[in-house]
């Protein structure tokens, strides 16, 4: 059986990407890490693991379309089927969207549609919600508003703060994006509107 072949886009520390990494997920294989933030702790990690590791910084580009042009040239020759958002902090335009639809996924730490964008965690503190939660679904022209794969549910306590209660949805989304992944490389799935249906 064909593995996917997985690229993962990061910025920063790369605890997803080392999840992904260690859950050993026999359909897929990781053939490139890519970091817009060229001090990514995250580029090490893939290197630890011989996976291909490339900065490609968009401070060097005048603009989202000739950065987004490199990023698109330098995925071509790996041959991705799926693109894995992980902690990756640059919006990708609908161009890039429309050039890899329905491959790309992105793991937010909220239960969408609550809570988009940044510091989704303090958001959801904010707001007084007793429950939040990450999500992996599939990127579309919004933010953050895709397709949803995976959701897993996270209690908030009384006594968090923003940094106790992301600890504990990190544990949730290093659990829950492996298993959005080989559920995607399975291909046993349809997407109808916001839906995304297991098929037999
Ligand atoms: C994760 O918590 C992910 O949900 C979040 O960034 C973190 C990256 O951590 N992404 C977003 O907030 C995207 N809107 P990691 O680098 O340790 O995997």
């Amino acid at each position: 059986m064909k593995k996917t072949r997985l690229a993962v886009f990061v910025s920063g520390s790369g605890t997803n990407l080392q999840a992904i990494i260690d859950a050993g997920i026999p359909t897929v294989e990781i053939v490139l890490v890519l970091s817009n933030n060229p001090g990514a702790y995250a580029l090490e990690r893939a290197k630890k693991h011989g996976i291909p590791a490339v900065a490609a910084d968009h401070k060097n580009f005048p603009g989202r379309e000739e950065y987004e042009k490199h990023v698109l040239g330098l995925l071509e020759p790996y041959n991705v089927d799926l693109i894995a958002l992980a902690g990756f902090m640059r919006i990708l335009s609908p161009h890039f969207v429309k050039a890899y639809k329905n491959r790309i996924v992105n793991i937010h730490p909220a239960l969408l549609p609550s809570f988009p964008g940044m510091h989704a965690a303090r958001q959801a503190l904010e707001s007084g919600v007793k429950f939040t939660g990450c999500t992996v679904h599939f990127v579309d022209e919004g933010v953050d508003s895709g397709p949803i794969i995976l959701q897993a549910v996270v209690p908030v306590r009384d006594d968090d703060d923003e940094e106790s209660l992301l600890e504990r949805i990190h544990k949730e989304e290093h659990r829950i994006y492996p298993e959005a992944l080989k559920f995607i490389a399975s291909g046993k799935f349809r997407i109808e509107g916001k839906r995304v249906l297991a098929a037999s």
